[in-house]
């Protein structure tokens, strides 16, 4: 007799964390797997009072299940999460429903769907934000696939899913992989976010001496106003911790070489592939892989930097200087990860609300703070915004804070300590809003080259001079 109405397969912390939550919610009754069947007889006898049904096999599983069948699968991205796939597809029938909840790149997630589709089985692309904490007690749940999926899953997940403002941080984002896409978007921002906070740390360090317990303290005061979030709150535990071995601050004996998972190289990637420039997640993505390049890291060390020493003349206004960069580089980042979903919605045929994933982004997932209630305020007043940064509130907030902005960036290249992403979110706000680019003159060394055309300000048309010849200029025919 089918039992359970939602099922989790892949017991990893991640999933028994997510089945826990779930069993945790009046009406659920949730079935488990693992390829490892002890996992699972292990969680089972940890969590009593979950109530979870056993399944040892995958056809047990889908026994267990009231239709339409339903199972979320918690499994690494790639090949694994293929096989658990193939699994499910032999067991279920038309109208069930296979949700993956992995951090897959949105393009398989495309594929898959298509492929289960054949079967008359619904794949679901879901984004799951929040870590081991979130799947607990709360995430930011992005599901893509079909409306009628929604129908029977969002139920479902919004009685998991973190809440803001009383709302849960779910919604149907928009179809197959447009889930994992935003999620992917999500961590990119995420990279960029930790990148920015970074360079904050380092610049009041070095500038300032403070300690990491001082520094803390002003993550502490920074996170009472709007720069309020997740990150800069871990960040004051993180510089606030002693390494235990030592008894130095825990920051200064962690080897300073960024590891990645790869979101954030895939968004840039698909960013490049859609010309949409996010040049602050593209930085913070460099910057972890610089910082792991040790052997030539150690083989540059003595390249010539600035021969005068830093000195900061007033501490105090120095860090309030950081803090309105960070805010002003923070609002690019943002701006640039909404554009690549307004670039990527028109290539994919998504409808997504970009508001709405603003809204679900304001708890539960790792880049949660104050500032996406801004976000969704912007989106909601005008969803059709040339670029969020153009919204009224992060227009005059940049520019109240452009000028320090432009002294910290100044500072850092003076002082010789890298800012790549406070420096080119900088770059790209001048780049934004330039009258004239020097792009002009790339488009006459491109005819110049290779005859690649150019327009002209002052007439429709595209033109070529003749370089090589007497540098007329003629007419270009359209040959494509
Ligand atoms: C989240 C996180 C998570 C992230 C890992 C690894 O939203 O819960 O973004 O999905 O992938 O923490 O991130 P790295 O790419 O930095 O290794």
């Amino acid at each position: 007799m089918p039992t359970a109405n939602i099922a989790v397969v892949g017991l990893a912390v991640m999933g028994s964390n997510l089945a826990r939550n779930l069993a945790s919610r009046e009406g659920n009754t949730v079935a488990v797997y693992n390829r490892t069947t002890q996992k699972t007889d292990d969680l089972i006898a940890a969590h009593p009072e979950a109530e979870f049904v056993k399944a040892a096999t995958m056809q047990e599983l889908a026994d267990s299940l009231q239709k339409p069948r339903t199972a979320i699968i918690m499994v690494k991205a790639g090949r694994p999460t293929d096989a658990v796939i193939d699994e499910l597809v032999s067991v279920f029938e038309p109208g069930d429903i296979i949700v993956d909840g992995g951090n897959a790149l949105f393009t398989d997630t495309i594929r898959r769907e298509a492929a289960v589709r054949e079967t008359g089985i619904h794949f679901v692309g879901c984004g799951i934000s929040g870590g081991e904490e979130g799947a607990l007690n709360g995430p930011s749940l992005m599901p893509g696939g079909t409306a009628e999926s929604y129908e029977t899953l969002g139920p479902i997940l919004e009685r998991i899913a973190a809440v803001a403002e009383g709302e849960p941080c779910v919604t149907h984002v928009g179809t197959d992989g447009a889930g994992h896409f935003v999620k992917m978007v999500h961590n990119g921002i995420e990279y960029a976010d930790m990148q920015l906070i970074a360079e904050a740390y380092d610049l009041i360090r070095r500038g300032t001496g403070k300690s990491p317990a001082e520094i803390a303290d002003i993550f502490d005061a920074w996170n009472g106003g709007e720069l309020e979030s997740y990150l800069i709150e871990i960040t004051a535990e993180v510089l606030r911790q002693v390494d235990a071995e030592t008894g130095t601050p825990l920051v200064d004996v962690i080897l300073d070489a960024a590891g990645a998972k790869g979101t954030g190289a895939w968004t840039v990637q698909t960013a490049l592939d859609l010309g949409v420039p996010v040049s602050g997640i593209a930085e913070a993505v460099f910057a972890r892989s610089l910082s792991s390049r040790l052997a030539q890291r150690e083989a540059a060390t003595d390249l010539p930097g600035p021969s005068d020493a830093w000195t900061v003349a007033d501490p105090e206004a120095f860090v309030e200087d950081v803090r309105k960069a960070l805010f002003a580089s923070k609002i690019i980042a943002y701006s640039q990860g909404f554009d690549e979903i307004v670039a990527a919605a028109e290539e994919h045929g998504w409808e997504i609300q970009k508001g709405e994933v603003a809204r679900i982004w304001r708890a539960g997932c790792i880049i949660r703070a104050r500032f996406l209630n801004d976000i969704t305020s912007a989106y909601a007043e005008n969803p059709d915004l040339p670029a969020l940064l153009l919204a009224p509130y992060f227009r005059d907030a940049l520019g109240q804070t452009q000028e320090a902005w432009r002294r910290v960036v100044v500072a850092a290249a003076q002082a010789g300590i890298p800012a790549p992403a406070f420096s080119s979110s900088l770059s790209y706000y001048d780049g934004l809003r330039a009258d004239r680019l020097p792009a002009a003159l790339v488009q006459g060394q491109r005819d110049f080259f290779g005859a690649h055309t150019y327009r002209r300000v002052d007439k429709d048309g595209t033109f070529h001079t003749q370089w090589s010849g007497d540098r007329t200029e003629v007419e270009a025919v359209d040959t494509h």
